[in-house]
């Protein structure tokens, strides 16, 4: 399928339809900044239900990492569906959950034995990871940071501070646990400069909150987005992983890296945290780990990840249709599309720099692979946020036919599945372009 393709105006005489019908039954909470109303997709590109065609930037939240029903993973889930659906992994065996610990065994950036537990969704994941630090450490303490989002089901809503409406009204948040700044290093939150930074953003941790808040010896883990997703696709100057990792040592506290939107193969590398050289001691995987299909999993050192039976469960997790098509995923990933993100997201960021030399708009651009970021602002000295500017743009997009969503205040994401090709990033950054020309 060609994008973009526009036959309607939009929305569509059957989107506007299903729209309205929406709008009755369908929770207020969701956040939806355009008219898309899905019929179909494959690849990159989309089709809505009035048959206009859209490149897809933003493969449903950075999800469809095989792009729209890959052939391979809809036969994967097809073989298994016809098998059977459920059985719950909690209380009995199925080969494809085996297999698919044995793949994250292989894949999880840290050496040594590991074990992994299975849920739906990347919240669960990380409620997964805050239970087993606290429970194998013995100790409360959570740490998190500034702009970070890891979910919104209690625990790991606690530690999620991307934006205060997410936790707006659900206090009080799960005790002990802290926030301390991020490596966004182009409005570094202590005025450093790149050439000689010495992650001093985490001085804030280790002089006040280890200090005054919490001892050392109380805290389970630090759980950190190798590059933050929904805060703005920010990606930390490499040495603060670094000295994250050298601190969460000397204090015995486990490193928790939340992959849920930097994993697989998004960046390049199957986890975000292989860019920086640094090992922890458990991820979180969801969105891209079964190309669409729900499935969350946390994969721990095994020293760490030896609770005993009924510490935790989940009926439904590690669903063996998710784990079949996360088998075929992660092969894909393997054998050709990771390497497809590295390559097609070097020449998108290629282009995107050409850009920003002509916006004045675009303050940064940033990523790995692709998950690229770029913060759009009203001057380049001020850095004053060019948030309405940043909404205006994700509509004209749609409006041209391309999808692709904010992040943080400011800043635009590209997401797509990265199966995307150099034409259609080449397509994307025009379309980018002309519609930066339109803004004041
Ligand atoms: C880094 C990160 N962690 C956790 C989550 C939560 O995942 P889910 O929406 O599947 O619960 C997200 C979702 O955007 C995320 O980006």
């Amino acid at each position: 399928m060609d994008a973009p393709l526009l036959k309607t105006p939009l929305p569509g005489p059957k989107a506007k339809a299903i729209i309205e019908r929406d709008g009755k039954v369908v929770s207020t909470s969701y956040t939806r900044d355009y008219p898309f109303v899905m019929a179909r997709g494959e690849g990159a590109v989309v089709e809505d239900v009035d048959g206009n065609r859209f490149l897809d930037c933003a493969a449903g939240i950075a999800v469809t990492a095989t792009g729209h029903s890959h052939p391979q993973v809809v036969a994967a889930i097809t073989d298994q569906a016809q098998k059977f659906l459920h059985m719950s992994g909690t209380d009995f065996y199925y080969e494809p959950q085996v297999r698919l610990g044995e793949i994250m065994n292989e894949v999880a950036p840290f050496s040594g034995p590991k074990r992994s537990f299975f849920a739906n969704s990347g919240t669960e994941a990380n409620e997964a990871a805050i239970k087993l630090a606290r429970y194998s450490s013995k100790r409360p303490g959570i740490i998190a940071f500034l702009g970070s989002f890891h979910g919104r089901t209690m625990g790991s809503l606690s530690l999620t501070s991307s934006k205060a409406i997410q936790r707006r009204g659900f206090g009080p948040q799960l005790s002990s646990t802290f926030h301390t700044p991020y490596a966004t290093c182009y409005r570094c939150p202590v005025g450093k400069r790149p050439e000689s930074c010495q992650a001093e953003c985490l001085n804030f941790l280790e002089d006040q909150i280890l200090v005054h808040l919490i001892s050392p010896d109380e805290v389970a883990a630090v759980v950190v987005e190798p590059i933050q997703g929904e805060g703005g696709y920010v990606v930390p100057a490499p040495q603060f992983h670094e000295r994250l990792r050298e601190l969460t040592k000397k204090h015995g506290i486990l490193l928790v890296c939340d992959e849920v939107q930097s994993g697989m193969g998004r960046t390049g590398k199957m986890f975000g945290i292989e860019h920086f050289g640094v090992e922890p001691d458990m991820i979180t995987a969801a969105k891209g780990i079964a190309s669409g299909l729900p499935l969350g999993v946390t994969t721990a050192r095994a020293e760490v990840m030896s609770w005993p039976p009924g510490a935790h469960a989940s009926t439904f997790g590690g669903n063996p249709v998710s784990c079949a098509a996360a088998l075929a995923t992660i092969d894909l990933l393997r054998t050709s599309l990771m390497q497809n993100a590295a390559e097609v997201g070097a020449y998108m960021m290629d282009l995107l720099k050409g850009l920003q030399e002509k916006h004045a708009i675009i303050g940064d651009v940033r990523g790995r692979g692709l998950m690229i970021g770029i913060e759009l602002v009203r001057d380049r000295v001020t850095k004053e946020r060019a948030t309405t500017e940043r909404n205006q743009v994700v509509n004209a997009c749609f409006d041209r036919g391309m999808l692709i969503l904010g992040a943080g205040q400011n800043a635009l994401r590209l997401s797509p599945p990265l199966v995307l090709t150099k034409a259609q990033a080449k397509t994307a950054v025009g379309i980018l372009d002309e519609v930066l020309a339109t803004l004041k």
